[in-house]
């Protein structure tokens, strides 16, 4: 009885942390859209809490610094495109492109552009990836954030290498028409060349993200592609539950024998001839019945 209850305990508690953590999802990450300027459709929705880990030059030696994007912060319209080309490492890539301006932190941008190309391996552009995402500080926003600064502005970009796919570009992509999910956290190097090639390093964190691009005449996710991390997570949950209901049937089972064999050696046998006579002889009932009743 007392397992029975701290089981059932168990699953409500488990019930409980998924409501409260899909109410607390909804307020800790940012929705950004770009909209076709025709359909007034999104070709973009990108769901996602986003951190930044970067380092700047200060004016004898280097500082790092963490940046939580602001949940309040909006895509820029003005730059934000459905269609364009985007020049970059000697290639021009037809794109689609999300500015996401940080909400009161004035001059800080990240672009990030997606791309059908299938110089990104997108199996015959039947695949969406993010192939670049580009950074601009502005630490002469906010001096007592961060101290020191050598320049008031820093751009920090991911170089761009179709022979050598990055991190970003093999781990970001979905079919088109479909969405790419991943809730846990994932951590990408946007710079980790650290002899300056180029520039300083920088790395973006992504949480709760669920990302459409090549999006047509719908405002709403396709089906999920969710990322090899939360596969392996997920599938955890159903795993626990089946355990502890197997477990119950177990216990349940081990308590009746444990009860049957305390039971004295007369009431066993008053149960048992009973039980083997009535399905040892289930086909002609009726004289069975007669006969049971004689036995009495
Ligand atoms: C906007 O949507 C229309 C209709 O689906 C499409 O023909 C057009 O190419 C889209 N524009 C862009 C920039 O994707
Ligand atoms: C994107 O723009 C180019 C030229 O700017 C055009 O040729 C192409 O058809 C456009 N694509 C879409 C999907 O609208
Ligand atoms: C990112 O920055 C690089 C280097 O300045 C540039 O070539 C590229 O076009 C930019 N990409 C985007 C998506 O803005």
């Amino acid at each position: 009885m007392k397992q029975k209850c701290t089981c059932s305990l168990f699953i409500m508690v488990l019930t409980f942390i998924s409501i409260a953590d899909a109410a607390s999802d909804a307020a800790n990450k940012g929705v950004y859209k770009v909209v076709n300027s025709t359909t007034k459709e999104p070709c973009i929705i990108f769901q996602a809490d986003i951190y930044l880990y970067l380092t700047y030059h200060t004016s004898d030696s280097e500082k790092d610094v963490i940046v939580h994007v602001p949940t309040s912060s909006t895509a820029d319209t003005g730059v934000s495109s459905c269609n364009v080309t985007i020049t970059t490492s000697g290639m021009s890539v037809e794109s689609q492109l999300l500015r996401v301006n940080l909400d009161h932190m004035n001059g800080w941008t990240i672009d990030f552009a997606f791309t059908k190309d299938n110089r990104f391996k997108t199996e015959k552009e039947k695949q969406f990836a993010l192939y670049q995402v580009n950074i601009t500080a502005n630490f002469a926003s906010d001096p007592t954030a961060f101290p020191d600064f050598k320049y008031p502005t820093q751009q920090y970009y991911l170089h761009v290498d179709p022979n050598d796919l990055s991190d970003i570009g093999g781990s970001i992509f979905a079919s088109v028409g479909h969405s790419y999910y991943c809730p846990s956290e994932q951590k990408y190097a946007i710079n980790d060349n650290d002899n300056d090639k180029y520039g300083p390093m920088a790395y973006i964190k992504f949480k709760l993200t669920t990302i459409q691009a090549f999006m047509e005449d719908t405002d709403s996710f396709g089906p999920k592609e969710t990322c090899p991390t939360d596969q392996s997570t997920l599938d955890l949950v159903p795993i626990i539950v089946g355990s502890a209901l197997a477990g119950l049937i177990v216990l349940t089972l081990v308590v009746y024998l444990i009860y049957r064999s305390f039971l004295p050696e007369e009431v066993l046998n008053l149960v048992n001839p009973e039980a083997h006579f009535d399905s040892d002889t289930a086909s002609n009932d009726e004289i069975d019945k007669t006969s049971s009743i004689e036995r009495f």
